[in-house]
């Protein structure tokens, strides 16, 4: 990690309302951002509002989801350029929510990731296998699987993989240091290139202030992409302090 600054990022996923964003001053005031990049996914409804208030403090603004398409008659889909215009500096692509919930394909995955790069936005790539996969030994086989289908031909300079193992996700459990290290290692040496020491792989999946540390100081572990954590201001404060 000596090479890459941490980054944590919080995924609210589809929480928050304009009464929440007394979350950033809270947050602000018990975070060390001094050694870490922190971001910040809200729900498309308070990029606005949450954006003026994270620039204040030196904080990101991401997005949850982009469409494929830079514009047109899309109803519904919000446009990696909107995201851009809103105040965002990334963009989460490929979620395992997404995924499974809206059916999107690796290939997908691979044409908003490209959208987000067009669009002046660095997308955050996750990847993750099944428990099944995990227990019949083809954890690694999935994501980089997973990871070729859904890279666009970029430098890894230009984007941030997440790693998030689909069974840890909101259920407690999460990779042991050691799963997170190897999967982690594996991803970065799927990279061509001098580039692939600057690539940075968040982990996520249940992390929570009491199991960031272990994780954090896994090699090739460069931060974490938190969600239900993110919630509670405190409790990412001390996941970022952690990191710092
Ligand atoms: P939890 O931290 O709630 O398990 O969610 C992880 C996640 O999906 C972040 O994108």
């Amino acid at each position: 990690m000596a090479q890459r600054r941490p980054l944590i990022a919080g995924n609210w996923k589809m929480h928050g309302l304009k009464a929440d964003t007394g979350w950033v001053e809270a947050f602000a005031a018990a975070a060390d951002t001094g050694a870490c990049d922190v971001l910040v996914c809200p729900p498309f409804t308070l990029l606005e509002t949450m954006g003026g208030l994270l620039s204040r403090h030196g904080l990101a603004l991401g997005a949850q989801n982009c469409a494929e398409e830079a514009e047109g008659a899309f109803t519904g889909d919000v446009s990696a350029a909107m995201l851009a215009d809103a105040g965002c500096s990334h963009v989460i692509v490929g979620h395992s929510e997404r995924r499974e919930g809206h059916a999107e394909s690796d290939a997908l995955v691979r044409r908003k990731a490209l959208a987000a790069i067009e669009a002046g936005l660095v997308p955050v790539i996750c990847v993750g296998e099944h428990r099944a996969e995990r227990e019949s030994g083809q954890a690694v086989e999935t994501v980089l699987a997973q990871l070729a289908g859904s890279l666009p031909d970029i430098s890894a300079t230009q984007l941030v993989v997440a790693y998030e193992p689909v069974w840890a996700i909101g259920t407690g459990l999460t990779a042991g240091p050691e799963e997170a290290q190897a999967m982690h290692a594996a991803i970065r040496a799927a990279f061509p290139g001098a580039d692939r020491d600057r690539l940075r792989i968040l982990y996520g999946g249940s992390v929570k202030p009491g199991n960031a540390a272990a994780l954090m100081a896994c090699p090739d572990v460069d931060g974490a992409l938190v969600g239900g954590a993110s919630l509670d201001p405190d409790a990412f404060a001390q996941i970022v302090n952690l990191a710092s």
